[in-house]
């Protein structure tokens, strides 16, 4: 009652509401009122009024955040803290008058209160100030998470407590740590002692993204792993900051760390060391009754380690080879009238439920586990796209919504060059913010079974704890506004308040967040006289972000290859972009294809002549793509022009399938008033030649319209990735000089 009474009052002397404050994930309500609350470098708090577990806590934040002390020897502090009963789980409400009052219902909300006091701090030359205010606020989603993986690259345990602490800022309550994979074994059990010894260390690792070819690796000895005494450890230090543990320990998958040390419990008893490649093996655990066994003991021991709900399991990416070639595995099959080996899967995790349920806990695992049908008690997390998810909530299982296409933060989250190396994709800070873990037309019932959401940092390019802040962060804090937050932000909104109030919050604790949505958005487009580059960013102005475009243009022109670069947002040295177009004569010319391209691969159709070759390694963009072995077109200058030499940029990945043409043959199209379409003098170039990627024709003629065949091999060499198939032939960008 008494917070409605405080809102009323608010409201009545400042008639405005809606406002959007400095907290992110943003409040309920906000209503801001005149004037401010002033204080120096301390806040004092009655500490008989919270647990000392919450004031350790506010004493932290104070200090991490603004720098503050928190006194505790007084008896009418400038904090008062009061418990809110019969309200929403985890609400809290701020005011902020001539005190400020935090009334909470439960001690993680009385938490979330203190984080959003902490941002609601602004800096100016007498100390702090915070402005007078009303904040009501309380979750929309039960399960907001974040994934480690330390097994790809191991973090260390100071590490595993900053990303904790970071994450807790921003109101999550879930760290799912994937503690096992193929390529390092990061929990010590005391059972089986070689898990750690041989399974936590890799003799080498792969360089680069895993597609480069050829292949190069690091021979070095890379690893670690947490002692039982060290999970103890995160897992108290993390209840300190209302953050539950989910540890997931992979089966029958992601297996090769753990058969390095006891190859017993796969198909094959074959010994085969730690993997230093990225991917998916064929080698997993075995179905046998010993394998079961030992992977009950394993979480025999885990389960203990972790007093939360949940268990994961894994269950995603299992190859069935070796099952479909094992004895033993097909004995199961038969005996239990399992029809294919995703029924034996199914029966795998049967397995694993039934004990884990049986030591009083949730088990979870990723979407596959639905394939063979999903065992009673297992809750889904759904990454590949929504559907699974929602197949098992209409089954009345629990699901946390985790799609790559939003939730995966090893996706690049910014289209420059200059982005480090990411496993592919593409997953902006918008994209994140527009996450919806529950469709809108999911019906009351599938919707009551979807629990949450959860970003996953996969780290097989992430090496580096600094990087590991780079991929999450501000991706993490638009996720938390897109699972707490009952009133979302718009993203102007919400990258206003980003930048404005977070980027210097994270600035102060030295967190090595990402700028990459601050950087302009370019497009190129076809002008009389070549092309005009457009890009487009954002521009703060007066305190406030606005959107603001600036265009270059580019004039073809008949001099030898020149360079132009252009400085996007010259007043932020950290977002400046330098692109260089690559001028020549066919810069903006119109393109007709006689073979049409793929629509997945066909960006645009000045993306040929833009005078800016395509990205290597490839991203999915920027490259036009043909799926087929003979690819005509025709490149009109516009008008009648002096030629000498035609350069053309092809993509090599075999991995996707892409291959470089084996023949190239030039002609020039005669203009129709020559009495019909008739063709030119023409060269050609032949030779297959796998890895020469820019092919530079001579050709010396006078033509306004080109026509250039290009073959490439009609089946992939045997050997290689897709050995049989058509190779695809991707193009990018076509130069004339
Ligand atoms: C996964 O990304 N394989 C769960
Ligand atoms: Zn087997």
């Amino acid at each position: 009652m008494k917070n409605v009474i405080y809102f009323l009052f608010c409201w009545m002397i400042v008639p405005v509401y809606g406002q959007i404050s400095s907290i992110l994930p943003s409040p309920v309500t906000y209503v801001e009122s005149e004037g401010t609350f002033q204080l120096n470098q301390a806040l004092t708090v009655n500490p008989s009024e919270i647990h000392p577990g919450l004031l350790a806590q506010f004493t932290f934040l104070g200090e991490t955040f603004q720098g503050l002390t928190i006194q505790t020897d007084v008896q009418n502090g400038m904090v008062n803290f009061k418990k809110l009963e019969n309200v929403k789980q985890d609400s809290y409400s701020i005011n902020v008058a001539d005190r400020i009052t935090i009334s909470y219902s439960s001690d993680a909300s009385c938490y979330y209160a203190m984080t959003s006091l902490m941002q609601l701090m602004k800096r100016n030359e007498n100390g702090l100030s915070i402005p007078k205010c009303f904040v009501k606020d309380y979750p929309n989603y039960q399960w907001r998470g974040l994934h480690l993986d330390v097994a790809r690259h191991f973090f260390t345990v100071e590490e595993v407590k900053r990303f904790i602490d970071l994450m807790s800022f921003y109101k999550f309550n879930t760290f799912h740590w994937h503690l096992t994979d193929d390529q390092g074994w990061r929990i010590e059990i005391k059972k089986y002692p070689k898990l750690t010894e041989i399974g936590a260390w890799r003799d080498s690792t792969v360089n680069e993204h895993y597609t480069t070819t050829p292949r190069t690796y690091t021979k070095q000895r890379y690893g670690g792993f947490y002692t039982q005494e060290q999970i103890k450890e995160v897992v108290a230090y993390a209840a300190e900051k209302y953050v539950t543990i989910v540890p997931e320990i992979e089966m029958p998958g992601h297996a090769r760390a753990a058969l390095a040390a006891y190859p017993e419990f796969s198909c094959t008893g074959k010994q085969q060391g730690v993997e230093g490649l990225w991917g998916i093996f064929d080698d997993i655990f075995c179905s046998k009754p010993e394998s079961i066994q030992f992977l009950q003991d394993i979480l025999s021991e885990v389960i203990p380690l972790f007093p939360g709900e949940y268990i994961h399991i894994g269950g995603d990416e299992a190859p069935k080879t070796r099952w479909h070639n094992c004895p033993k595995c097909q004995g199961i099959m038969s005996a239990n009238h399992l029809k294919d080996e995703h029924e034996l899967q199914s029966y795998f995790i049967r397995q694993m439920d039934a004990f884990v349920t049986s030591k009083g806990k949730k088990m979870i695992g990723w979407d596959e586990i639905l394939e063979g049908g999903l065992s009673p008690n297992a809750a889904v997390m759904s990454w590949r796209g929504f559907d699974g998810g929602l197949e098992a909530a209409k089954q009345g299982h629990y699901v946390v919504m985790t799609p790559g296409s939003h939730c995966y933060f090893d996706h690049y989250q910014g289209k420059g060059k200059d982005e480090p190396l990411a496993i592919g994709g593409y997953t902006s800070l918008e994209k994140v913010l527009s996450f919806n873990p529950c469709p809108a037309d999911a019906s009351p019932e599938v919707a009551a079974y979807i629990l949450g959401g959860q970003a996953n940092i996969w780290t097989e390019y992430i090496a580096t704890f600094s990087k590991v802040e780079y991929m999450t962060y501000p991706r993490a804090i638009a996720l938390s506004e897109a699972l707490w937050s009952t009133n979302r932000l718009k993203y102007p909104d919400f990258l206003s308040v980003l930048v404005q109030t977070h980027f210097p919050l994270l600035d102060h604790w030295k967190v090595n967040y990402s700028k990459s949505a601050l950087k302009a958005s370019l497009k190129t487009i076809r002008t009389n006289t070549g092309i005009e580059l457009q890009s487009t960013g954002m521009l703060i102005e007066e305190g406030k972000l606005k959107e603001s475009t600036l265009s270059f243009p580019v004039t073809r022109t008949k001099k030898k290859t020149k360079k132009a670069e252009f400085t996007i947002h010259p007043e932020d040295p950290s977002i400046t972009q330098h692109i260089v177009i690559t001028n020549h004569l066919a810069l903006g010319a119109k393109v007709n294809y006689l073979t049409q391209p793929s629509p997945k691969y066909n960006a645009s159709d000045v993306v040929l002549f833009d005078g800016q070759y395509g990205a290597r390694p490839w991203k999915g963009h920027e490259w036009i793509g043909f799926d087929t072995n003979v690819i005509v077109l025709e490149i009109d200058l516009g008008k009648v022009t002096n030629i000498h030499e035609v350069k053309v940029s092809f993509l090599q990945d075999e991995n996707s399938w892409i291959h470089a043409p084996y023949q190239l043959e030039i002609a020039s199209v005669l203009p129709k008033r020559n009495n019909g379409i008739g063709m030119g003098e023409g060269v050609s170039l032949d030779g297959y030649a796998p890895n020469s990627e820019i092919w530079n024709l001579p050709y010396k003629g006078k033509t306004q319209i080109l026509r250039l065949t290009i073959t490439g091999s009609p089946t992939i060499p045997s050997g290689l990735p897709g050995e049989g198939n058509m190779p695809w032939i991707f193009i990018d960008e076509i130069q004339i000089n």
